[in-house]
């Protein structure tokens, strides 16, 4: 029975899907979230042979509110979900200038948005005992940075 269950957004490609596989290989039974469930689901059955974890697939756009509001409701309700792997997240090319009203939105809804939702999940353990790897700190800004909330982005 593996110790722990990890949740990892963004693992269908890059640093998401290394998290994925080294958490694998520890022993962790995976919740994968990416838009590609084709990809994800290839790389699932690739660790479950290899790794022989339990890894399910949950497909969702981290921009879209109703699947941002799916992969909450499941993060609230597995209580087996102990790790949270916050990694999903695009960047804008070229200076603010040069991008699109629609491009900020997205990387504000994914990046920020998201990101930070999913680590204000209260069943989720205390932030000392459970560690969420997310990328968007630095864009909280100070205040946010000084907030309890903060404590969850470890
Ligand atoms: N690589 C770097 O040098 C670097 C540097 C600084 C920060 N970062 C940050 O580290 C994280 C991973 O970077 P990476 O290089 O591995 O990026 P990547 O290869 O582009 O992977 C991004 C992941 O996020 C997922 N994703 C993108 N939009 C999404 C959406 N709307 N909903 C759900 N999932 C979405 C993608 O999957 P789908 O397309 O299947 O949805 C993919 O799995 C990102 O947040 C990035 O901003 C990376």
């Amino acid at each position: 029975m593996p110790l722990v269950g990890s949740l990892v957004t963004g693992a269908s490609s890059g640093i998401g899907a290394v998290y994925a596989e080294r958490l694998a290989a520890r022993g962790h039974d995976l919740l994968l979230v990416a838009r590609d469930g084709q990809g994800l689901q290839a790389l699932a059955n690739e660790l479950q042979a290899r790794h022989g974890v339990s890894v399910e697939v949950l497909t969702a756009d981290l921009v879209e509110a109703a699947d941002l509001a799916r992969v909450e409701k499941r993060l609230r309700d597995d209580h087996r979900i102990a790790v949270v792997v916050n990694n999903a997240g695009i960047a804008l090319h070229g200076t603010l200038a040069e991008v699109t009203a629609q491009q900020i939105d997205a990387v504000v809804a994914l990046n920020i948005v998201a990101v930070t939702r999913l680590a204000s999940i209260p069943s989720l353990p205390q932030a000392a005992d459970w560690q969420a790897y997310i990328k968007a700190r630095d864009a909280l800004g100070p205040n946010l940075s000084r907030s309890s909330a903060a404590a969850r982005y470890k």
